[in-house]
């Protein structure tokens, strides 16, 4: 199987995430003014638009991370890594990369209010709103997409494919699991930059 194989598009461009964060970082800036909130970056998916989000929200603020690993059916998850800062009391911003079905989510605030926070939201970059399968507030996304796997920009696929500057759709899952490395040759292309320059 070649490249051409993969059927491969880009979905939101460099340019539309960039002016995205700059409005959801005005946005959130307005309402946390004088709260001093406290930003956690859910790894490893969240890292570029935390990135870019971030220095988008011009008023005082705290960055820190939390890592979730899954284990058995219905996706339970488990903190894999916590936050340094203490969160009680604080105004904290939950940063995640997508919202799919909304389990992980729901879990992760559910055991965030457990830590008497002052208050909780959460921004996605993306919501996958019609595959949601559990009600859970979301108070901030930059983007509502359809059901397909997107790659890109923070999302991976077995880890791979998280450095692409844009979002790309995989609209058939079944060719890139036949081929992992045909997709790399067709983003990265010999010198490394033929659709990412
Ligand atoms: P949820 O618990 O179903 O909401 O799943 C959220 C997690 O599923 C995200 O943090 C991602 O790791 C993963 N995920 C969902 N959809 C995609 C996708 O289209 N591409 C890559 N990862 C995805």
């Amino acid at each position: 199987m070649t490249a051409k194989d993969v059927p491969f598009t880009e979905v939101i461009p460099v340019e539309a995430l960039a002016s995205r964060a700059r409005e959801l970082g005005d946005q959130l800036a307005e309402e946390y003014r004088g709260r001093e909130p406290v930003f956690v970056g859910i790894l490893h998916g969240s890292l570029p638009f935390l990135s870019d989000l971030i220095r988008q929200v011009r008023i005082p603020l705290d960055v820190d991370f939390l890592a979730l690993s899954r284990f058995g059916e219905g996706g339970k998850v488990r903190i894999a890594m916590d936050t340094e800062t203490s969160l009680e009391g604080r105004h904290v911003v939950v940063v995640e990369d997508i919202v799919d079905t909304g389990l992980t989510l729901s879990y992760l605030r559910r055991l965030l209010e457990t830590r008497d926070v002052a208050s909780l939201a959460t921004v996605t970059l993306l919501d996958k709103a019609p595959r949601r399968i559990v009600d859970v507030p979301l108070e901030y996304r930059g983007f509502e997409v359809g059901d397909e796997f997107l790659l890109g920009y923070g999302l991976d696929w077995e880890g791979k494919y998280r450095n692409l500057r844009s979002i790309w759709a995989v609209l058939d899952l079944a060719a890139l699991q036949a081929s992992p490395g045909a997709l790399a040759e067709k983003v990265f292309g010999a010198r490394g930059d033929s659709l990412i320059a």
